[in-house]
């Protein structure tokens, strides 16, 4: 029997219909050592100043070693588990976002998923760089909608202090460490939106890391790959592009502007979230994260790292409607309307 064939006889079909998504709690983990700009300026010849004023960064939360990949993962979750009110045995799909975990494999997500107690969760990591956490949140809320998954926890983490050159001027003042998590589950009411993702793949060498593991052994070197950005490109894709991206998931949502109480952008510079809401004609109430200025841009993490800074901040509250827009390395992006728990 063909693919066709089988698909029209129905016996691949699943009963019941869709059921809403919703983020049922939020958790994050920020790395706690405390990095002011003049720990970074030394070896790139910059300074406070010309920090604050080009990305709005302060300070950023590098980890200390304790503070691994994993361990801000389930710290995260089970902030977020707790939030929620539900047991990690109730969750059977762990994913996590990110490009810091240093081992190819295995998922780190299994083994996060196995600290938490999860009833042996369906459990993989992603990479999609800064855009991860929204992709994994679109994935979780298709898989929770269509009955596949009951319960997903998708957390975003990174300790891109890892893989940052501190002599690197276009980089080291910006990545920063940290987690947070989200859990989702079934609802009475909508509270995912739908994604607005994709790639532009011909700008992949914008952001990447330096080389493959073959060249640096090839070359002899002792040191692991770093992280490089061609800044400025980045800069004018993400303020230009990604506004478009932001309006058209507020137009396949079916609101406006004024209907949003949050935007929650990827916290990449200050000035990119700022011509972002100027693109958007972003109204006056609408609040705006701004978590880069004491965090530091926290890729996969700085989402949900800033949003559950702002519920704890009193700046969100449960039934807000927040635009999350994510963005980085790939180029990849993703964006959906959700509804705060
Ligand atoms: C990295 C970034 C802050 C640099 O800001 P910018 O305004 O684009 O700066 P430019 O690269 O055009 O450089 C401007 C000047 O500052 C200088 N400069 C660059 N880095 C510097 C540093 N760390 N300290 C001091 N001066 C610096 C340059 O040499 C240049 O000097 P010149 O005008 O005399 O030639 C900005 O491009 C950025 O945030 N990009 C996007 C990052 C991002 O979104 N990442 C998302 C994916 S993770």
């Amino acid at each position: 029997m063909t693919a066709t064939e089988q698909r029209e006889s129905g016996r691949l079909a699943r009963e019941g219909t869709l059921r809403h998504s919703a983020v049922l709690g939020l958790g994050h983990h920020r790395a706690s050592r405390v990095v002011p700009n003049a720990e970074v300026v030394g070896a790139i010849d910059s300074s406070d100043e010309w920090i604050q004023q080009r990305s709005g960064i302060i300070e950023r939360r590098w980890a200390t070693p304790e503070e691994t990949v994993q361990m801000m993962s389930v710290s995260a979750a089970r902030e977020a588990l707790d939030d929620a009110g539900i047991d990690a045995g109730q969750v059977d799909g762990v994913i996590v976002a990110t490009v810091s975990h240093l081992l190819q494999t295995p998922a780190v997500a299994t083994a996060v998923a196995h600290e938490l107690g999860t009833d042996h969760a369906m459990a993989f990591d992603i990479s999609a760089a800064c855009a991860g956490f929204c992709h994994g949140l679109a994935l979780a809320s298709d898989l929770v909608r269509v009955g596949t998954s009951a319960c997903v926890l998708v957390i975003g983490v990174e300790r891109l202090s890892d893989i940052t050159d501190p002599t690197d001027r276009g980089t080291a003042f910006i990545f920063a460490d940290g987690a947070g998590a989200a859990v989702v589950g079934p609802s009475d009411e909508p509270g995912i939106g739908p994604v607005v993702w994709g790639s532009d793949g011909e700008q992949y060498d914008l952001i990447r890391q330096r080389e493959d593991w073959r060249d640096v052994l090839a070359a002899g070197n002792s040191r692991m790959p770093h992280l490089t950005m061609q800044g400025n490109p980045v800069f004018r894709w993400a303020s230009f592009t990604m506004a478009k991206v932001a309006i058209e998931t507020l137009e396949k949502t079916g609101i406006k502007a004024e209907d949003l109480d949050l935007f929650v952008p990827h916290q990449a510079n200050m000035r990119i979230t700022d011509a972002m809401a100027r693109s958007m004609k972003l109204p006056e109430h609408v609040r705006i994260a701004r978590d880069i200025a004491h965090q530091g841009n926290a890729s996969a993490a700085s989402i949900p790292l800033a949003l559950r800074q702002m519920v704890k901040d009193g700046e969100a509250r449960s039934g807000d409607l927040a635009l999350l827009i994510a963005f980085g390395a790939g180029l990849a992006y993703a964006a959906q309307v959700i509804r705060v728990p």
